[in-house]
C-alpha cells in the first residue's frame, strides 16, 4: 500500500518538503536545498535553539526551525516579509550589541553573521550601537579570543564539551549581561589545556576565536561567502 504523501511531507511555503521521523524542521529544509537562515545551529552538533534566527511560524505559531520536529501536513512558513524582518532586527541587535567591524575583521567573507546579514538584506543599523568594552584574550600561544566578537552561538561550548572532552568555554550571567567564559581559575585561555586542532578552535562561525599567526591568509575573492551566500545549499554543507 501506498504511503499517504502526507505521511512523509511538511509544506515549507506552499513547498512539500519530505523528512525523515526526528529530523527537525531545519535538518529536514536543508536536506532539500531550502534555506532556513540561522546561526547557532551546526550540523554536527544538537541544536541549541538561542539566536531564534531560524524561527518559523508552525499554523501561525512562532518556534525555531532548529528545535522543532517536522510534522507529517505541518504548515511551515520561512520566507515571508515578517519573518525576514524579524530576523533582519535579530541580526541588527546582535550587530550593535557586541564591536563587529568586519572590514578589518579577519574573518570577513567568511563570517556567518555578516553573510546572513547580507542574505537578510541588512543594509544599516536601526539601534544604537553599545560600543561594549570585552576583553581580548590573547594568552594562550596558538589561539586568540576577542570576545567583542562573540554572538552567544554557544558552538564552542558545544564542541569543547562534546567533541574536545575538555570544557574549554561555559555561559555565564544572565540577560543583558550573559556571556562566554573561560573555564580556567584565572579566566585567561592560555591557562586551559585547549590546542589548535581542537574542535572549538575551528568552530566559531564569527571572528571570535582564531588561531594565532595566520591572519587573512584567504585572498579575497577565495572566501566561503565570496562566490557563495549563506543561503546556498553548498555553503549550507560546509561545516567547519
Ligand atoms: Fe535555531 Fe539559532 S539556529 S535558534
Amino acid at each position: 500500500m501506498n504511503t499517504p504523501a502526507t505521511a512523509t511531507t511538511f509544506s515549507l511555503d506552499g513547498e512539500d518538503v519530505p523528512f525523515l521521523p526526528g529530523e527537525t524542521i531545519l535538518q529536514a529544509a536543508r536536506k532539500a536545498g531550502r534555506y532556513i537562515p540561522h546561526l547557532c545551529w551546526h550540523p554536527d552538533f544538537a541544536p541549541q535553539g538561542s539566536c531564534r534566527v531560524c524561527t518559523v511560524k508552525i499554523k501561525g505559531r512562532p518556534g525555531s526551525a532548529c528545535t522543532m520536529h517536522a510534522a507529517a501536513g505541518q504548515k511551515v512558513e520561512s520566507n515571508t516579509d515578517e519573518l525576514n524582518a524579524e530576523r533582519k532586527m535579530l541580526l541588527q541587535m546582535l550587530f550593535v550589541e557586541g564591536n563587529h567591524f568586519c572590514p578589518s575583521c579577519e574573518k570577513s567573507g567568511n563570517c556567518l553573521l555578516q553573510a546572513t546579514a547580507y542574505e537578510m538584506n541588512m543594509e544599516e543599523v536601526l539601534f544604537e550601537e553599545f560600543y561594549p568594552r570585552r576583553p581580548i584574550d590573547a594568552s594562550h600561544p596558538d589561539i586568540l579570543i576577542d570576545f567583542n566578537r562573540c554572538i552567544m552561538c554557544e558552538l564552542c561550548v558545544r564542541a569543547s564539551h562534546d567533541v574536545d572532552g575538555k570544557d574549554v568555554f561555559a555561559i555565564a550571567g544572565h540577560g543583558i549581561g550573559t556571556h562566554l567564559v573561560v573555564n580556567s581559575m584565572s579566566g585567561r585561555l592560555g591557562d586551559t589545556d585547549m590546542a589548535l586542532t581542537d574542535r572549538a578552535t575551528a568552530i566559531c562561525p564569527v571572528g571570535a576565536i582564531l588561531p594565532k599567526r595566520r591572519g587573512f591568509v584567504i585572498p579575497i575573492g577565495e572566501r566561503r561567502y565570496d562566490a557563495q551566500t549563506a543561503a546556498d545549499p553548498a555553503t549550507q554543507e560546509a561545516s567547519s
